[in-house]
């Protein structure tokens, strides 16, 4: 089934956990060769081919038609032409003609050219010549979607499975400022009755945003503080930035330089740039021992009562570095004189722009890796010790990967239940480390469309645990955003509200009527145990736990085509409307389903539908979802939180007379 090729003399990115000896001879699909410096795989596309994956990208479930740059971008700008997000998840099945998966194993920038230049052409280009390409040949006729994603990732090792709390529901905001702030989120939440499991802690909690501090005049006796909230089923759920704070005396700025754990400069001195804190410095995660040094760091907090942790500005962003400063403002510095007219006026904001996240910024810092993983890319000659240094831009998509890694190569080393982690960047194999979300969305209403096609992508490349910031996270969201948002997202395992600094604000009860979404986040509760039940199936399974239509219907022509329908384990499909003021939506059933209707907190209707096209009414304080074909869903009553739900006493909606199997790991 799978076959792997090695051009050069790649690095190993340590994405795949099984050994397979590298195929000879002519590649089973399209032809590779050297172009720019870099290795070019191209394929011809025909008629009705489809290609699915890529992980979190723009654009639709079917990326043909345009083309993506896998290069780990701090974007907040996420638009259709956005063509790098925080993540690079180079793993694509092309469907139609000739169906086969194809990974693209490589550290730093690949290009996906999907039919963009040459619609009958597939182009992959890697930045250097040296790279592992993994070909996924089906076996069967049929079903073949399914057998190369659980190829994809029997090659790539098992998915994390969260605790079983982190598929409550989470408030967060950047602005939580105090302990007073966030208890006036829990107080709320439980005055009202809407469930909830967790609060993220955004950068607020930090002291001078330090990595592992907490501000003591922010949050006085803070172990006593997450304990009295633990103790009512609500846990704390602190960020963690990879930029470590420059200061003398801050303990793991001086503990990293000391130990030479820090990234540097083609000199050998510490690399700095500008983060949230200022001026910043970051470890080497690609070197294992710093990894395992700044992975025991979270015990300061896991210390402190916290079970859950979200890894941020990892790609790294860069908000600035000394050196590039430099050169911008020498080249502002024309401007003072030069007319700003048409060209003049874009490249002044070009240049003020190119301060953020440069690309020269990368060329500047290094690794530290073993000769024999660096393969060629090593940027000069091995130690003593055989170790040698890579420029970060060439290795550039592992940087968060490895920060996820080390918390939870950690976690493994403690004694009880694993944490909650998940992270903003990525690449394949991080999946087995922790979940992500989608990073800085919008309050838009195609954002939620998005959502269902960034969150059914990245199951394919292995992140089960994974959903985007419900409500939008940048801009004002509105009430009928958030209720329609919340409708969808209460199906995706990272079930979390999340908005930026200065943002209209967005917890359910700041919003008239907020028992509409007590009643929707209560069916996410009466939903857990069937949520975790596929999700563990999924994960233990290497399955899909969110996909489209496709995988479980690849012989319906209709139903390969739908990019705004999700299958949610085996046996929900969800329809989200994501239109303002639509009254409801067009439907495509690939079979006979059970419509359920849930409304007021219970489920409000329940109504056979045949197969094909129907008009859905959606009232916007209700959630429409679809039970499939001689199937069965549990739904279990209202809870507080996760640790209270009733396992035992289920109710069932669609066809009674199924069976359905619950599994649970505890
Ligand atoms: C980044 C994160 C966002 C967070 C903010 C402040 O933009 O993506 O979720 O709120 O930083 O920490």
């Amino acid at each position: 089934m799978v076959q792997k090729f090695t051009f050069g003399k790649p690095f190993d990115t340590e994405a795949v956990v099984q050994e397979i000896k590298a195929s000879k001879g002519s590649l089973p699909f399209g032809i590779a060769r050297k172009k720019d410096g870099g290795l070019c795989w191209t394929c011809p596309l025909f008629d009705g081919d489809k290609i699915f994956g890529l992980g979190e990208t723009m654009r639709g479930i079917d990326k043909r038609g345009y083309a993506f740059d896998s290069f780990n971008t701090d974007q907040p700008n996420q638009t259709e032409t956005t063509q790098s997000l925080y993540g690079s998840h180079n793993f694509i099945i092309v469907f139609g003609k000739k169906t086969f998966g194809l990974f693209v194993d490589y550290p730093g920038r690949v290009k996906f050219d999907l039919g963009f230049s040459n619609s009958s052409e597939l182009c992959v280009q890697t930045a250097r010549a040296d790279a592992d390409l993994y070909f996924f040949v089906p076996q069967k006729k049929s079903g073949s979607l399914k057998e190369i994603a659980r190829a994809f990732r029997e090659l790539t090792g098992k998915s994390y499975v969260p605790p079983k709390w982190a598929f409550g529901f989470c408030q967060s905001r950047w602005g939580y400022k105090s302990a007073a702030d966030i208890e006036k989120v829990w107080k709320t939440y439980r005055k009202l009755g809407i469930p909830l499991d967790s609060i993220c802690m955004d950068i607020d909690y930090m002291k001078d945003y330090k990595d592992f501090t907490v501000d003591a005049k922010k949050f006085p006796d803070f172990k006593n503080f997450s304990a009295r909230l633990k103790k009512d089923g609500v846990r704390l759920v602190p960020i963690i930035d990879a930029g470590v704070k420059k200061q003398k005396g801050h303990k793991i700025y001086e503990e990293m330089l000391a130990k030479n754990f820090d990234c540097k400069n083609k000199s050998g001195t510490t690399f700095e740039a500008g983060v949230w804190p200022g001026d910043s410095v970051f470890a080497d995660f690609l070197n294992p021992d710093a990894r395992a040094w700044f992975g025991a760091q979270y015990k300061a907090l896991l210390d402190l009562g916290i079970e859950g942790f979200w890894n941020d500005m990892n790609e790294p962003a860069l908000f600035y570095t000394k050196e590039n400063l430099k050169t911008v403002f020498a080249r502002l510095e024309k401007f003072k004189t030069r007319p700003l007219d048409v060209t003049g006026l874009f490249e002044f904001t070009g240049t003020a722009n190119s301060v953020l996240n440069n690309a020269d910024d990368y060329k500047r810092f290094f690794h530290k890796v073993s000769a024999k993983r660096a393969g060629a890319f090593a940027a000069t000659k091995p130690d003593k010790d055989k170790n040698v240094l890579v420029c970060h831009k060439d290795v550039h998509n592992l940087y968060g990967y490895n920060m996820t890694r080390g918390a939870a190569e950690f976690f493994e080393t403690q004694e009880g239940a694993l944490p909650l982690l998940y992270s903003r960047s990525s690449y394949i194999g991080a999946h087995r480390y922790g979940g992500v979300w989608t990073g800085d969305n919008h309050s838009y209403w195609g954002d939620i469309l998005l959502s269902l096609q960034q969150v059914v992508s990245l199951n394919l490349a292995g992140f089960l645990y994974t959903g985007s910031d419900i409500g939008g996270f940048n801009g004002n969201t509105s009430r009928d955003l958030l209720l329609r948002w919340t409708a969808f997202a209460l199906f995706t395992p990272l079930f979390r509200n999340h908005s930026a600094f200065g943002t209209r604000e967005q917890e359910y009860y700041q919003f008239e009527n907020p028992d509409a979404f007590k009643s929707m986040v209560e069916l996410r509760y009466a939903l857990v145990p069937y949520l975790y039940s596929e999700f563990l199936k999924a994960a233990k399974g290497d399955g899909l736990f969110a996909r489209a239509l496709a995988f479980d219907f690849e012989g319906d022509e209709r139903a390969r085509s739908v990019h705004d329908q999700m299958l949610v384990g085996n046996e929900i499909m969800v329809a989200p409307v994501y239109v303002q003021n639509a009254i409801g939506r067009h439907v495509y059933l690939p079979e006979p389903m059970t419509m359920v209707e849930w409304k007021g907190g219970k489920v409000a209707a329940q109504k056979k539908l045949s197969k094909g096209d129907h008009f859905v009414e959606v009232p916007l304080e209700s959630v429409v979802f679809f039970v499939r074909n001689k199937k069965k869903v549990p739904l279990a009553a209202a809870a507080p939180c996760v640790d209270k739900i009733d396992w035992t006493r289920l109710s069932f909606v669609g066809d009674k007379s199924a069976a359905y199997e619950l599994v649970d790991c505890e």
